[in-house]
């Protein structure tokens, strides 16, 4: 919903007591501190609940090499992809990725976001994954956003466990049984995911992980169905996952299964179009058969170096074809879902967090519109100032 002429009240609480007309807000806030919105638009702040920010060196060298006809598997399989990160990962130390992903986290919420979901992922051995997650809860105490840790140990199989006498069995099992109870002990994370593709890991493997995880106490992610169809979508309807994530090679069977689920249906499109593959997720079917979306960026080395959340709404508008308010749906109240906080978060409402970011537009759908600007200006999470010009 659109309103215009209003303002925000904002609690000690940091949560919204109303949204009201200026004079009414005066008349009801009298000692409250002024802000004044220059006639700007104000948003819930973006909540992206998907990315992958505990990361080493970028990866630039791979978009030329896709765009010389390599594909992203296939250099996967040469030792490059994500298992470049893992050995970068693996050779620093806390502080070098602190470091790092406090500046990248910060690019991203000057864009307007105010939650992050940050996965694990390219540690892959007991003691990376528990650095990349100690990372991620240092960085919710030290930055003024929000963040989400998700554990995603099965993010591929590393390459020490591809030749025998080693197995790929044998390392699933160091997740489920070393990996996942130290990190449930220490409560590093909220979230479990697993990349569940062809070629990565299978939909059994994945049903074993989840089962344990959940076990856990850990509620479910899957990357499913990203580049080929496994069946991943239906696997994370069955699972009462939280989120069912990519999609773009989901079948009709899929589709199904995630409308009859609560679980939300994660779209990322600025992946698709950075690995310049010509099918996006079917959003428009995908809401036809009842399903919510959620838009997020992806933000990783390999498929998604962007920090651009308005970005991820245009490719939303102009790729996906969503109107401009299932956009916005999607990047907060969906969004919001999608990490377990619909509840209070994503919504200008009364007892929501506030959680708001200001764009200097004059119209909301000028945020998609300037594709690739930035047109935020502030933003505040918990009713503090976050993001600052
Ligand atoms: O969401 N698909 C798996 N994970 C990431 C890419 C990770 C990488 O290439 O480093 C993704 O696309
Ligand atoms: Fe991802």
């Amino acid at each position: 919903m659109v309103r215009t002429d209003v303002g925000v009240a904002v609690g000690a609480d940091g949560r919204i007591h109303s949204v009201a007309a200026d004079a009414e807000l005066r008349r009801t806030h009298p000692d409250a501190e002024l802000v004044d919105c220059a006639r700007g638009v104000l948003t819930p702040g973006f909540v992206d609940s998907h990315t992958h920010a505990i990361f080493g060196r970028a990866r630039y060298e791979e978009q030329e090499m896709r765009a010389a006809g390599v594909g992203y598997l296939e250099i996967a399989k040469r030792g490059g992809g994500i298992h470049s990160s893992v050995r970068d990962l693996r050779e620093r130390s806390e502080e070098d990725l602190v470091a790092l992903a406090a500046e990248r986290l910060r690019r991203l919420a000057a864009h307007g976001t105010t939650t992050i979901e940050v996965k694990s992922g390219y540690g892959l051995s007991l003691e990376s994954e528990l650095r990349t997650l100690r990372v991620i809860r240092r960085l919710a105490t030290e930055l003024p956003v929000r963040l989400v840790p998700t554990f995603l140990g099965a993010h591929e199989v590393p390459l020490e466990y591809r030749q025998a006498p080693r197995t790929r069995t044998e390392y699933l099992d160091l997740v489920i049984h070393e990996m996942l109870p130290a990190i449930a002990s220490e409560g590093l994370a909220r979230f479990c995911d697993i990349f569940c593709e062809p070629g990565v890991y299978t939909t059994e493997e994945s049903r074993r992980l989840l089962t344990a995880a959940r076990a856990h106490g850990l509620a479910l992610k899957l990357h499913a169905d990203e580049l080929e169809n496994g069946a991943a979508a239906e696997l994370a309807a069955e699972l009462g996952a939280t989120s069912a994530d990519h999609l773009a090679a989901i079948s009709e069977v899929g589709i199904a299964a995630l409308a009859q689920s609560g679980t939300v249906a994660t779209l990322l499109p600025g992946t698709m179009l950075f690995l310049g593959r010509p099918r996006q997720a079917p959003a428009r079917a995908l809401l036809e058969a009842g399903c919510a979306i959620a838009l997020a960026s992806d933000f990783n080395p390999g498929t998604s170096p962007t920090v651009n959340f308005p970005l991820v709404l245009t490719l939303g508008v102009s790729q996906l074809r969503l109107s401009v308010a299932e956009a916005f749906v999607a990047a907060t109240v969906n969004g919001a879902a999608a990490v377990g906080m619909a509840a209070e978060l994503g919504q200008l409402a009364p007892g929501y967090l506030a959680d708001i970011a200001l764009f200097d537009v004059a119209d909301h759908r000028e945020i998609p519109y300037w594709y690739g600007d930035r047109r935020c200006q502030r933003t505040w999470v918990g009713g503090r100032a976050a993001h600052t010009p």
